[in-house]
């Protein structure tokens, strides 16, 4: 008798524009990424499951025991939503190639298992709505925050418009030439958020207007990606950095990082990625300089891919 195996990969992320406002019900740009995650599932007779990955580790249990343990806190709350439905245990392999760090790994990780599981469990897969809807809601139940916009990215890639209040996602069809620096600082996006939670309760009239310049630069950035007016969409990254800077997600490494791209002839503008305190830089363009600072500094070699989620 064949075994099934199920397979699925997708890629992970990087925000364009409209960080921490998206989670205010503002919309985001964000694009998927050419580093996957890769997830195999194969059935097993028993009840006894195994997690097999290069980054978290191994584990093995059994389905009648879910108790989560921190670094897999993500596939612990998919199995707890799944938890009616398992009958038998499996044996589960993750891997990747991400470099160790952020860059929408949940995202890419909960769109993959949840390709297979559904796929393994109800032998069909979920429309994209339903899907998206069930992936934010196990990111938020494992890490307390999330807007999801990884996940979009994640399932559909190229350049996503994204809204999570109420929930609107689409593909631009569109790419961009990115230049990326690693700042060689991972801090959760988690601990940013609470950050900025404390922040917000002294200045919060000044936060909800930061929020909503936020959301402006999305939709600007999209009119002028629309057009194809790159100047502006560079102008736009700057824009974005300056309110990032102002909600206080800025340091000074990371504006020297952000200099060093905005010095270059080829970078029309040049942000933070994603949460902020660590992380990425972006800058829109290819970076020209090639010899004077390729090598002191960690660049990702990064760029944005159309194909989303792939089911094997
Ligand atoms: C983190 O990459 C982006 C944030 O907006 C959080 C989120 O969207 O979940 C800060």
């Amino acid at each position: 008798m064949t075994q099934f195996i199920y397979k699925a990969n997708a890629p992970g992320s990087l925000m364009l524009t409209g960080e921490h406002a998206v989670l205010k019900g503002y919309p985001a740009l964000v694009c998927a990424i050419n580093k996957r995650i890769y997830v195999t599932l194969k059935p097993r007779k028993d009840t006894q499951f195994t997690i097999r990955s290069n980054q978290l580790g191994y584990f093995e249990s059994s389905i009648q025991n879910l108790e989560p343990i921190s670094q897999c806190k993500l596939i612990f709350a998919l199995l707890a939503h799944y938890q009616a439905y398992l009958t038998n245990g499996f044996d589960l392999e993750i891997s990747s190639d991400f470099p160790s760090i952020g860059l929408g790994s949940s995202g890419a990780l909960v769109i993959s298992l949840l390709s297979v599981f559904q796929h393994w469990l109800s032998g069909q897969l979920l429309p994209n709505i339903k899907l998206l809807s069930l992936a934010i809601h196990i990111i938020q139940q494992a890490q307390g925050t999330g807007s999801g916009a990884d996940a979009a990215a994640s399932l559909l890639g190229g350049i996503v418009y994204y809204n999570a209040q109420p929930l609107e996602f689409k593909n631009l069809n569109m790419t961009l030439p990115l230049s990326v620096i690693y700042s060689g600082i991972k801090k959760s996006t988690k601990e940013v958020v609470q950050y900025l939670k404390d922040r917000e309760t002294h200045h919060s009239s000044l936060f909800e207007l930061l929020y909503q310049s936020i959301g402006e630069c999305t939709h600007l950035a999209y009119s002028a990606l629309q057009s194809k007016d790159y100047k502006i969409l560079g102008e736009i990254f700057n824009f974005q950095q300056s309110l990032m800077d102002a909600l206080g997600v800025n340091t000074l490494h990371l504006q020297s990082l952000i200099n060093i791209l905005r010095e270059d002839p080829g970078i029309l503008g040049a942000k933070i990625s994603g949460a902020g305190m660590g992380d990425c830089v972006i800058g829109l363009g290819h970076f020209e300089k090639e010899k004077y600072s390729k090598a002191n500094h960690e660049w990702l070699d990064l760029e944005i891919t159309q194909q989303g989620i792939f089911y094997e």
